[in-house]
C-alpha cells in the first residue's frame, strides 16, 4: 500500500454555529487550493427559511449542497478533503454523521459571540470520538470579546485545553493584524477579500516591531505574548492528536486574513487518515485491502434522475473502479462503474481513490447509512450513533390506497438518515423523531413527490428517547412491563424507552438502578 498517498491526505470538516463564518472560511481554503479563482464563488448551503421560500426551494438548496458535500484539492504536497456540513441546525444529525468520516475538525467561532449552542453540541460529538480540533476565531475585524477572555471561554465551554498559535493585535476598526506564534512572524492586516497579505519576519524583542505597529501596541503585544508563554504550556502535538488540546488561530475569513497561517499549520499538524474501529477489529489505513463505509446518502433532486448518491469514506487500501466489492449487509458482490469525486463545483468519475478519500456511489436504494464495503471480509464499522431526537410525531397514512408506497418511502428516507423511526410496542404506531420541525416538512414533501404517498402528523409530546440496557434481566423485564405503553423499538430492533418528561425519566432512573438509560444508540 502506498503510504505516501495516505500520509498526504487530510480529511476534515469545518464546523460552526450558523453565521460564524464557515462558508467564508471554506471559500478561502478553496482559493488557496486553486479550486476557485475569485472570492464569492461559493454559496452558503444555508437553508434560508423566509416567507417566500417554498419546499422546492429547500429541495433546490439541498441539491446544491450535493455537489459541495465534499470538496477536494491539492495544496503543496497535501491532498485536502473538506467535508461540508449542513448550515441549518435542523439537519444536525447529518453533521454528526459527517463527523464520523473525518480525521480532524476546524471549529470556527465568531469573535464577538464566542461559543454558541451549536458549537458546544458539535464539540461534544468530537469529544466522543477524540477528534483533533483546531479553533479559528473569526471576525477579528469587528469589535469583539477580549482575546484572553475568549480563550478562557473556549476552554470552559468546550471542555478542552487551548493553546493560542497566533494572537491578535487590537480588533475591530483598530485591528492591526496577528502575530503568528507558530511561525514567529507578524502579519499586518489589510482589509481585502482577494489579496493575501505579506508576512513580516520580525524579532519582537527589537525596535523593529515598534516601527510596524507603534511602540504602545508593540509593548502590549510583548506583554501579551509573555503572558501566553507563562499561562499556556508549549503546544503539544500529541495532546492535540488525542483531542485533548486545541490550537487557536485568530483572523478574518471574509478578508482572507489569517487563513493561510491556519492552513499551513493545519496541513503540518493535522492527522492523516486514522485507524478505524470496526466491531470485529481495528482497521489500519495502510492495509492493502479496500474497506469503507457509507456515512451519508443524498437524494438527487433532478426528477429525471431519481437516484441517490451514497458517500463512502475509504478506511483502508485503494478503491478501484469496476472492481468487485462485498456489500456486507446484503452479502452481495457489487461493482461500481461510475464512482465520483468532488471538486469545488463539479464531480468527476474516478478510477481509483485511497484511504481518507470520500467517493460518491450512485445508489438506487441499495445503501443505508453505516453500510460497509470490503474485498470480502465481513466487517461492520461502528461509530454512526443515533442521538435521541428532540421532536416526535406519529406518522399516519393519509391515503388508504397507498399504504405500500408510504411504507416504502418511510423506509428509504430512514435509510438515508433523514430522521429516526420508532415503533411503539403497545399500539404498533409509527413514531418519527427529528431534531427540528423542518424535517417533518421535508419528509412530508418528499413522500408526496418521490413516492406519491401522503402522510399526516399527529402530535406526540415526548421528552427523550432512551436506549436501555441492563445486566439484570429481571429488572429490565419488570421495567418494560411497568412502562409498556412507552416502550418502542428502533429500526435495529433495540429497546427504546420514550420518556414523556425529564421528571419521569429521573424517577425511572431512581427506581431502576441497574438499568442504563442512553441518549445515543451507541454505548
Ligand atoms: P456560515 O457559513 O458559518 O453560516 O457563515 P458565513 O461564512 O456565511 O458568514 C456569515 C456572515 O458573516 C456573512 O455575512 C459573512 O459575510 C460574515 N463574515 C464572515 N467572516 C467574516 C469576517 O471575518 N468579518 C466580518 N466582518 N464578517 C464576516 P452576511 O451579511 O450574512 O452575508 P453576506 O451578505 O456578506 O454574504
Amino acid at each position: 500500500m502506498s503510504n505516501i498517498e495516505i500520509e498526504r491526505r487530510r480529511t476534515f470538516a469545518i464546523i460552526a454555529h450558523p453565521d460564524a463564518g464557515k462558508t467564508s472560511l471554506t471559500e478561502k481554503l478553496l482559493l488557496f487550493g486553486g479550486q476557485i479563482q475569485v472570492a464569492g464563488a461559493v454559496k452558503s448551503n444555508k437553508i434560508k427559511k423566509t416567507a417566500t421560500s417554498d419546499w422546492m426551494d429547500i429541495e433546490k438548496q439541498r441539491g446544491i449542497s450535493v455537489t459541495t458535500s465534499v470538496m477536494e484539492f491539492d495544496y503543496h504536497d497535501y491532498k485536502i478533503n473538506i467535508l461540508d456540513t449542513p448550515g441549518h441546525q435542523d439537519f444536525a444529525e447529518d453533521t454528526y454523521r459527517t463527523l464520523t468520516a473525518v480525521d480532524s475538525v476546524i471549529i470556527v467561532v465568531d469573535g464577538a459571540k464566542g461559543v454558541e449552542a451549536q458549537t458546544r453540541k458539535l464539540m461534544e460529538v468530537c469529544r466522543m470520538r477524540n477528534t483533533p480540533v483546531i479553533i479559528f476565531v473569526n471576525k477579528m475585524d469587528r469589535e469583539g470579546k477580549d482575546p484572553f477572555d475568549l480563550l478562557d471561554e473556549l476552554e470552559e465551554e468546550l471542555h478542552i485545553a487551548v493553546r493560542p498559535l497566533s494572537f491578535p493585535i487590537e480588533q475591530g476598526i483598530r485591528f492591526k493584524g496577528v502575530y503568528n506564534i507558530y511561525e514567529n512572524n507578524l502579519n499586518l492586516f489589510q482589509p481585502s477579500k482577494q489579496m493575501v497579505t505579506e508576512k513580516v519576519a520580525v524579532d519582537i524583542h527589537t525596535e523593529a516591531l515598534d516601527g510596524h505597529i507603534g511602540k504602545p501596541l508593540a509593548d502590549k503585544l510583548r506583554t501579551d505574548l509573555e503572558l501566553i508563554e507563562g499561562v499556556y504550556p508549549e503546544f503539544d502535538r500529541e495532546a492535540y492528536m488525542k483531542g485533548e488540546l486545541a490550537p487557536v488561530f485568530f483572523g478574518s475569513a471574509l478578508n482572507n486574513f489569517g487563513v493561510q497561517e491556519l492552513l499551513d499549520c493545519f496541513v503540518e499538524i493535522a492527522p492523516s487518515p486514522r485507524p478505524v474501529q470496526s466491531e470485529e477489529r481495528t482497521v489500519q489505513p495502510d492495509e492493502p485491502k479496500f474497506t469503507g463505509f457509507v456515512f451519508k446518502i443524498t437524494a438527487n433532486i433532478d426528477p429525471n434522475h431519481r437516484s441517490c448518491i451514497a458517500f463512502c469514506k475509504i478506511c483502508s487500501g485503494k478503491f478501484v473502479r469496476n472492481a468487485p466489492y462485498l456489500h456486507v449487509r446484503h452479502n452481495k458482490t457489487m461493482r461500481f462503474s461510475s464512482p465520483t469525486q468532488f471538486m469545488a463545483q463539479r464531480k468527476t468519475t474516478i478510477d481509483e481513490a485511497y484511504a481518507g478519500d470520500i467517493i460518491g456511489l450512485p445508489d438506487n436504494g441499495t445503501f443505508k447509512i453505516g453500510d460497509t464495503l470490503t474485498e470480502g471480509e465481513k466487517l461492520h464499522f461502528r461509530g454512526l450513533p443515533s442521538f435521541s431526537p428532540e421532536m416526535f410525531k406519529y406518522i399516519e397514512n393519509a391515503d388508504p390506497m397507498r399504504q405500500k408506497q408510504l411504507s416504502k418511502g418511510i423506509d428509504q428516507l430512514m435509510d438515508e438518515g433523514v430522521a429516526q423511526l420508532f415503533v411503539n410496542q403497545f399500539n404498533g404506531r409509527k413514531i418519527i423523531g427529528t431534531v427540528g420541525q423542518l424535517q417533518f416538512e421535508v419528509i412530508q414533501y418528499r413522500l408526496l413527490n418521490e413516492y406519491n404517498a401522503s402522510c399526516r402528523w399527529e402530535p406526540l409530546s415526548l421528552y427523550k428517547a432512551c436506549w436501555i440496557e441492563s445486566d439484570d434481566a429481571a429488572e429490565l423485564d419488570a421495567f418494560m412491563k411497568r412502562k409498556y405503553q412507552y416502550m418502542a423499538k428502533d429500526r435495529e430492533g433495540r429497546d427504546v424507552f420514550l420518556a414523556d418528561s425529564a421528571y419521569v425519566l429521573q424517577m425511572a432512573q431512581m427506581d431502576f438502578k441497574h438499568i442504563k438509560f442512553h441518549f445515543t444508540s451507541e454505548f
